[in-house]
């Protein structure tokens, strides 16, 4: 089999949320290993190659002997960085609908801007509602490699957990389950508005999750085999990373 690149062999993990969420600090947490000691927001996507830490065994491999020497290559993955600002969002949005190899996205929030009535928590469910929208019609799309791809597993990494104003792990799910069920609200009253879809029922297709529900739940999402997870940690602290459950989610997918 002729391979163009290396690089696109290795099976990859999609960063993206909104801006400061921590995407950056997490991919060089990921790749070095040590938290970086600054960042600043990013204008294009960065990826970079990881490695599966000492300990963490990826599911493709539970089966194999730890002497196989196909064990080291399969712990090999390449974590795909993205800018969360607005303007910048079709770097994220290429990587979807262009993936190569793609094995889970990770959607990181800012767990500390979540509260009822935080415009943070408003911004990161308009961009989450994008995201798992596009995910749901992936069905529809003339792109192959789109519309092959079967699950989806998808990570919402509530991160900044090290702060006191962030929100649990369950409440952050939640939240955003109860402003995504506002974002589909007002999104498809706009289209009722403009008299798109009124007929042919083509607003169906703009509509996130199930028909007829009032509120959204991540689990509706599990009819269009994307799965979403929630869990919690952070990339920098006083204390220390907590990234754990972020790595084992990882090694599951690869
Ligand atoms: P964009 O590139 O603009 O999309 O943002 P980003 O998601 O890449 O955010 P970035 O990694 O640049 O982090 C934004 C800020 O949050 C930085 O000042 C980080 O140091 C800080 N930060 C990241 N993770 C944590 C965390 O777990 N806890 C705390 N307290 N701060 C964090
Ligand atoms: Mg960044």
């Amino acid at each position: 089999v002729f391979r163009a690149s290396g690089l696109t062999t290795l099976p990859s993990i999609l960063l993206i949320g909104p801006s400061g969420s921590g995407k950056t600090s997490l991919l060089t947490l990921f790749e070095r290993g040590t938290s970086a000691a600054q960042t600043h927001t990013s204008q294009a996507p960065i990826s970079a190659e990881c490695h599966l830490p000492v300990g963490t065994l990826a599911s493709s491999n539970k089966y194999r002997s730890v002497n196989d020497p196909t064990n080291r290559a399969h712990k090999k993955f390449l974590l795909i960085d993205t800018p969360g600002h607005g303007k910048l969002r079709h770097h994220a949005l290429a990587n979807i609908t262009n993936p190569q190899n793609l094995k889970g996205i990770i959607f990181v929030v800012d767990a500390a801007t979540l509260s009822a009535g935080d415009e943070g928590l408003r911004h990161t469910a308009d961009y989450l509602h994008d995201i798992l929208l596009i995910l749901q019609k992936r069905t529809e799309s003339k792109n192959k490699a789109v519309k092959a791809l079967k699950e989806i597993p998808i990570l919402i990494a509530a991160n900044k957990g090290d702060l006191f104003t962030a929100l649990p792990a369950s409440l952050v799910k939640s939240s955003l389950e109860m402003e995504i069920s506002k974002v589909r609200a007002s999104r498809s009253k706009g289209l009722l508005d403009s008299g798109i879809g009124m007929e042919d029922e083509g607003d169906r297709d703009e509509w996130l999750g199930e028909v007829g529900s009032t509120e959204f739940r991540f689990k509706q999402m599990e009819e269009f085999d994307v799965v979403v997870e929630v869990s919690g940690g952070n990339v920098a602290g006083g204390e220390g990373a907590v990234v754990d459950k972020w790595w084992a989610w990882i090694s599951e997918r690869l």
